[in-house]
């Protein structure tokens, strides 16, 4: 560094400094005596991790923000300035720069206390006379939202975009997009920040991931509180280069596969320009995504996390494994969110999916995209579940948009998703009650009028359409049993669709890529018009030899 540079940096710190309210006198010797040697190189690297910028949500209480980052020089004193906005309040923390990941690496953290939603604050940090600040920082939830294009898939691009960002200043939400960036090792510091935190407006929203914008702004409307989100979504990625070596391992997953993309996907890819294509092909390598896009975050307090993914592991191995692969992620997260967030992470967010969409006109495969979504529930058909505590998920297999624009793949339907996606979110993650899930079968059982599919006293029916059920016969083939009868809490399907002598041996429902119309699929209850979600289920016998259903616990699919 030139001299020159070097006095204005010098200068600089100590006008930084003087202005620290509660210096202690410690730190003021520190400052005057301080080594010019490491002044000069902390004044290169001496620095906030990069997602702590202006305008930024930090979790609010009852967790406690960590504010972290790194320093060139180990042992030397660390202090932090909060001031509260209006500077009625301040709070001062010191620390001392401990050894970090990597050889030479100083590392820094520090835990505030506890803020409620709502309270904004200016952040100062001072190390050997160099401060850096972060001004109109609001405490609020922060939600991280991650998985491929249909994260990825932008507002401007939804159904009722206009509208959308139009309205997008009504909410006190602030947005951070993620940089696309993959490496074969853990990463401590985000390597790049497409979208620098912002407040949402109209100029800020509209490139910015429409699912999880949607989410948080419903989440908001209900709660009331400031909203932080946090994208880091890449297209056409696998659950693999999502998940840490560790979950892989615990999988089976030893060996890199080759990722293959549904081939609507691929058609649709190969028509987009360059740049949207690399937006769109991301790396498909076990762990690299976790590695730069997810462990950097790690250290940041959280209050949750959302997800949408799947499309990539709709074939092969990966969807076979998709019932461990996809758990395991999410236990995983959270432990290591827990670990490094020292402790303020909890290691049982929150954490929300979105249940595949549909995609080619039907009919459609039944393998693929129907496997993938009974594994996204780990066999059970709906969360939260044993398997899956803590978990929400909006159902999403009544929204095609063959006619997409940018893909039967990505449906534009997106604010049906936001909106299903906050309901079962602000029941699991935030305690409010109500229903916030389609209906699911409690039990089934034969009678004279044909099979009697019963769902309980939790719903009130509305049958749309009479087409999705599909019975299986002999353990051979599955055949269409529509239903031909229903009451507000039962269907009753058609009798005798098996050959004469054949027993009832499977029953599923809504078994496809694409099993209805927009809106249209048979079964939905009559409080939010939600959408039962797909199930499948094998017979057991009662003493007459008669086939019954239960529904109550992991169901595997038998090929
Ligand atoms: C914060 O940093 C900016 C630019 O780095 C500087 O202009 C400003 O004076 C600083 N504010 C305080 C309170 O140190
Ligand atoms: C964006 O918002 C600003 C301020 O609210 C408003 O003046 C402007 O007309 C809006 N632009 C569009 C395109 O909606
Ligand atoms: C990614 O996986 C492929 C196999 O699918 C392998 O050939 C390649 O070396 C891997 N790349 C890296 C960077 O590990
Ligand atoms: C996952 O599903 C497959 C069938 O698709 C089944 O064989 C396997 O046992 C299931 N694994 C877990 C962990 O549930
Ligand atoms: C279902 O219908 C019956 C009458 O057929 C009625 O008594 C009952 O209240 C209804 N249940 C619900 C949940 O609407």
């Amino acid at each position: 560094m030139g001299l020159s540079k070097f006095l204005l940096v010098l200068c600089f710190s100590l006008a930084g400094a003087l202005n620290v309210h509660r210096m202690s006198a410690d730190d003021q010797r520190e400052m005057f005596n301080r080594d010019v040697k490491d002044a000069k190189v902390a004044a290169v690297t001496f620095a906030f991790a990069k997602q702590f910028q202006n305008h930024m949500v930090l979790q609010r209480a009852p967790q406690r923000a960590n504010i972290y980052g790194f320093s060139p020089t180990i042992g030397q004193k660390v202090t932090l300035e909060l001031v509260t906005v209006p500077a009625t309040k301040t709070y001062s923390y010191e620390t001392v720069v401990h050894q970090g990941q990597g050889v030479g690496v100083g590392a820094w953290n520090f835990v505030l206390d506890p803020f409620a939603a709502g309270v904004v604050v200016n952040i100062k940090v001072v190390s050997a006379g160099v401060s850096h600040n972060i001004s109109d920082v609001i405490f609020g939830d922060v939600w991280v939202c991650s998985g491929q294009s249909n994260m990825q898939f932008i507002l401007l691009q939804v159904d009722g975009a206009a509208q959308e960002i139009a309205d997008a200043h009504n909410y006190n939400i602030r947005v951070m997009t993620v940089g696309l960036t993959e490496s074969s090792t853990p990463l401590y510091d985000l390597a790049k920040i497409s979208e620098p935190w912002s407040r949402a407006s109209n100029s800020t929203v509209g490139h910015f991931s429409a699912v999880c914008w949607l989410f948080g702004k419903n989440i908001y409307r209900s709660r009331h509180i400031p909203i932080g989100l946090v994208a880091t979504s890449w297209g056409g990625t696998p659950i693999k280069a999502w998940s840490s070596p560790l979950a892989l391992v615990h999988c089976g997953l030893h060996h890199e596969e080759e990722t293959e993309q549904p081939q609507s996907y691929t058609e649709y890819v190969n028509k987009v320009g360059p740049e949207d294509r690399h937006r769109l092909q991301g790396p498909g390598n076990s762990s690299v995504l976790w590695n730069s896009m997810i462990h950097p975050l790690l250290g940041m307090t959280i209050y949750g996390a959302i997800w949408y993914q799947g499309e990539s592991d709709s074939s092969g191995v990966a969807r076979d494994k998709y019932n461990c692969t996809f758990p395991t992620m999410i236990k995983d997260w959270r432990s290591n969110w827990n670990r490094a967030s020292n402790g303020q992470t909890s290691n049982t967010f929150p954490f929300g999916f979105v249940q595949l969409a549909p995609n080619h006109p039907s009919p459609g495969p039944t393998a693929g995209f129907a496997d993938i979504r009974w594994h996204q529930t780990v066999d059970r058909g709906d969360v939260p579940n044993p398997d899956m505590t803590n978990v929400f998920m909006a159902v999403a297999m009544d929204l095609p948009d063959f006619n997409s624009p940018y893909g039967s793949i990505h449906p534009r339907y997106k604010r049906d998703i936001g909106a299903r996606l906050a309901l079962s979110g602000l029941a699991v993650a935030y305690h409010q009650s109500g229903i916030f899930q389609g209906p699911l079968p409690t039990g089934s059982h034969a009678s004279a009028g044909g099979l009697i599919v019963d769902y309980g006293n939790t719903w009130r029916l509305h049958v749309v359409i009479n087409d999705g059920f599909e019975v299986q016969c002999a353990h051979l083939r599955w055949v269409a049993d529509p239903i031909v009868a229903h009451t507000n809490t039962t269907v009753t399907l058609k009798p005798n669709v098996c050959h004469a002598g054949e027993k009832i041996t499977g029953l599923r429902y809504a078994w496809s890529e694409s099993p209805c119309a927009l809106h249209s699929c048979a079964i939905y209850e009559t409080s939010h018009n939600l959408p039962g979600p797909p199930f499948i289920s094998y017979a057991d016998f009662d003493p007459k030899g008669e086939p019954y259903f239960t529904f109550d616990r992991q169901t595997h699919i038998r090929n």
